[in-house]
C-alpha cells in the first residue's frame, strides 16, 4: 500500500489545464453529470472577519464516471461536496448537478435507519407513490448491483461498517439516483470492507451506465478504480483529470518531500 502521507503535507502550487480530458471512457460529445464553475465558499467568524474555505475551485465529471477528489486534511473536500449536493451555497459560482443526487456519509451507523436491509433500502421509495412489486424490484436491483441481496432479511445491526455503506449506496440507487457523492467511506473500514465498497460503487455505474459518482478518499491506492480524479490544496482545485495522471503528480510530491526532510 503506498503511504498517503504526502496529502497531510502543503507544498508548491501545480497549474494543471482544467477540465483536461480523461483517457479513459471519454469523448467530446459526452455528457456533464457534476460541473462546478469558479466556486467560492467563505464563512464569517463572530469577530466579522471571512475565512475563506473555497477558492474559485471548477470541475466537471462526464456522466457515467467515477471520479475521486482527493487532498490534505482540511483543503475542503467535504465543502465542496456539500456544495455539489445543494447542502451549501457556495459564495461565488455556479454549480450544475445532475438530478436526483445522494450524499453519502462517512460514517456507516449514520447511514441505515430501518431494522432490515429490504426495509432500509426501501425506506426513501414512499414519495414514489409505487406498487408493492415496483418497491420490490427496485430493492432487489439495487441490492443485487451492490452485492447485498443474500443479506435482504438480515438485521442492519448485524452488518459490517461496509455492508451498511453498501445498504446505504443501494438506497440512492432504489431511488434512481444520478449522481452519488460519497463523503470519506472507507475511513473506519478495513480493508475487505473497503474494497467492497469501492467494487460496489464501481459495479453500480457499470450496471446502470447513467450512474456518476464522486468519492473523497484519503487513501491513494483508491485511485485505480477511478476514471479521472480532482486534487485539492488550501481550497483551490490544484489538478483535475486523468487518475493515473493524479497519482503520478501525488507521488512526485512524495518523493520531493520526503527528499527535503533528508536533506
Ligand atoms: N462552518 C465553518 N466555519 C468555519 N470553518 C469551517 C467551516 N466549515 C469548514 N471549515 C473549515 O474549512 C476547512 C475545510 O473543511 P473541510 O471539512 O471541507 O475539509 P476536508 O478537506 O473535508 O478535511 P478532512 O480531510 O479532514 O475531512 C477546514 O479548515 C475547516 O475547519
Ligand atoms: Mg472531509
Amino acid at each position: 500500500m503506498m503511504n498517503p502521507s504526502i496529502l497531510m503535507h502543503p507544498s508548491k502550487p501545480f497549474v494543471s489545464p482544467l477540465y483536461s480530458t480523461p483517457r479513459t471512457r471519454t469523448n467530446v460529445t459526452e455528457s456533464i453529470a457534476i460541473e462546478g464553475r469558479n466556486l467560492s465558499y467563505s464563512v464569517a467568524t463572530r469577530q466579522g472577519k471571512t475565512i475563506p474555505i473555497l477558492r474559485d475551485c471548477s470541475l466537471r465529471i462526464p456522466s457515467g464516471q467515477f471520479w475521486m477528489l482527493l487532498g490534505p486534511n482540511g483543503c475542503g473536500k467535504s465543502t465542496l461536496l456539500k456544495i455539489l449536493a445543494g447542502l451549501l451555497n457556495p459564495t461565488i459560482g455556479s454549480v450544475h448537478v445532475k438530478k436526483p443526487r445522494s450524499f453519502v456519509f462517512q460514517n456507516p451507523d449514520h447511514q441505515v435507519v430501518m431494522p432490515t436491509v429490504e426495509a432500509d433500502v426501501a425506506f426513501g421509495l414512499g414519495k414514489f407513490n409505487l406498487t408493492p412489486d415496483e418497491v420490490k424490484s427496485r430493492v432487489s436491483k439495487a441490492l443485487d448491483a451492490v452485492s447485498m441481496s443474500k443479506f435482504m432479511q438480515r438485521s442492519v445491526q448485524t452488518l459490517s461498517g461496509g455492508q451498511k455503506q453498501r445498504v446505504a449506496i443501494a438506497g440512492a440507487l432504489a431511488e434512481a439516483c444520478k449522481v452519488l457523492l460519497l463523503d470519506e467511506l472507507t475511513t473506519f473500514l478495513d480493508e475487505n470492507d473497503q474494497i467492497g465498497v469501492i467494487k460496489a460503487v464501481r459495479n453500480s455505474l457499470n450496471s446502470s451506465g447513467d450512474v456518476t459518482a464522486l468519492w473523497v478518499t484519503h487513501r491513494l491506492e483508491e485511485l485505480e478504480y477511478a476514471d479521472g480524479a480532482v486534487y485539492m490544496e488550501d481550497g483551490r482545485v490544484k489538478m483535475h483529470g486523468n487518475a493515473a495522471d493524479i497519482m503520478d503528480f501525488i507521488m512526485t510530491r512524495q518523493s520531493a518531500y520526503i527528499k527535503e526532510i533528508n536533506s
